[in-house]
């Protein structure tokens, strides 16, 4: 196949005054915090996937792994003449461990980030020639609308990387109707799940020692400054991360060691010294506990697969 990508547009707020209006609401609210989505500027995807790397960093490895093991059978379960849908794209890295056992005839790319978005699919378009190659710019935190064309018949949703942690447990069953609407009956959802496990395990996974995952928290500020007017000084601010074992998440935070006032537009916010603006929940699930939560948004277990640690789990689930 050609490198001939068709990348779909979706009406939706610009991206800017999406984080204008919210980071005007969320620098206003007690406590202050801000959607984890706006991270993904692409100097934010390019950092995310640095974060990948770091060796403190378990889950992606770790889920590497589980696919390349288990992508026999995923494709057993799955069947032929599948359109292979991902959500958050990113790279598009994982996917091509799926590629050659599953050899779907589409695959459609949905990602926030539009740049990085196009250049990994253009990317996959010349790796995979026989491959139909789909890309969809939008916020999948909102209602989806999946083009036809790239969704053919038979879908099979893939939703890597423990994204779904990063949506609080209300707004993962939304998504997941949002994702169930978007979808036959029928269709697959292959998974990644981070598991609840050791405090320090997890903690050491979003404190790296090369500092990478302080730097994509502080480059949200980076952003402010830069996309909207603000006089914002993310050197004025520290990356904090720790296991809320009561809420079974990591909650990331920049934290204001001093008093501070920040101004974005017009509007002037006071931070107390100590203060935190919070940035990324992460939950953590048990098998069990994510096999509620997919119930809860139409989405029936068929087979789970798990690392030797227990660290990290793939569901396959079946739209009901
Ligand atoms: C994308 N998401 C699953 C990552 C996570 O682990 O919650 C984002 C991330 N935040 C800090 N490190 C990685």
């Amino acid at each position: 196949m050609a490198l001939a990508i068709r990348v779909h547009e979706q009406p939706w707020t610009a991206e800017r005054a999406a984080l204008r209006d919210e980071a005007l609401l969320g620098f206003a609210a007690s406590p202050k915090s801000i959607s984890p989505k706006f991270f993904y500027d692409s100097r934010g995807s390019q950092l995310f996937e640095q974060i990948c790397r770091q060796p403190e960093y378990y889950l992606t490895r770790t889920e590497e792994t589980i696919l390349r093991l288990a992508a026999g059978d995923i494709a057993k379960i799955a069947g032929p003449d599948l359109s292979l849908v991902e959500f958050g794209s990113g790279a598009s890295l994982k996917v091509r461990l799926l590629l050659e056992a599953l050899r779907p005839a589409r695959y459609l790319g949905v990602d926030i980030s539009r740049e990085f978005l196009a250049a990994s699919t253009h990317r996959l378009a010349a790796d995979y020639r026989w491959l139909d190659v789909h890309a969809l710019c939008a916020d999948f935190s909102q209602p989806l609308e999946l083009p036809a064309e790239a969704l053919g018949k038979r879908p099979l949703a893939f939703f890597p990387g423990s994204s779904i942690g990063n949506f609080d447990p209300e707004q993962a069953r939304a998504f997941l109707r949002n994702l169930h609407a978007a979808l036959p009956p029928g269709s697959g959802l292959l998974i990644g799940v981070d598991l609840v496990k050791d405090r320090q395990v997890l903690e050491r996974a979003y404190n790296d020692k090369a500092g990478v995952t302080a730097q994509f928290n502080l480059n949200l500020l980076e952003r402010i400054r830069h996309e909207l007017d603000s006089d914002i000084d993310p050197g004025r601010f520290q990356h904090r991360a720790f296991y809320n074992e009561a809420e079974s998440r990591i909650e990331m935070h920049l934290v204001s060691p001093h008093a501070q006032q920040v101004r974005i537009e017009d509007r002037l916010f006071d931070f107390a010294a100590g203060e935190t603006l919070h940035t990324e929940n992460s939950y953590k699930y048990t098998p069990a506990g994510f096999r509620q939560l997919a119930a809860e948004g139409g989405f029936a277990a068929v087979a789970m697969w798990r690392d030797p640690w227990q660290f990290f789990s793939v569901h396959f689930l079946r739209r009901e």
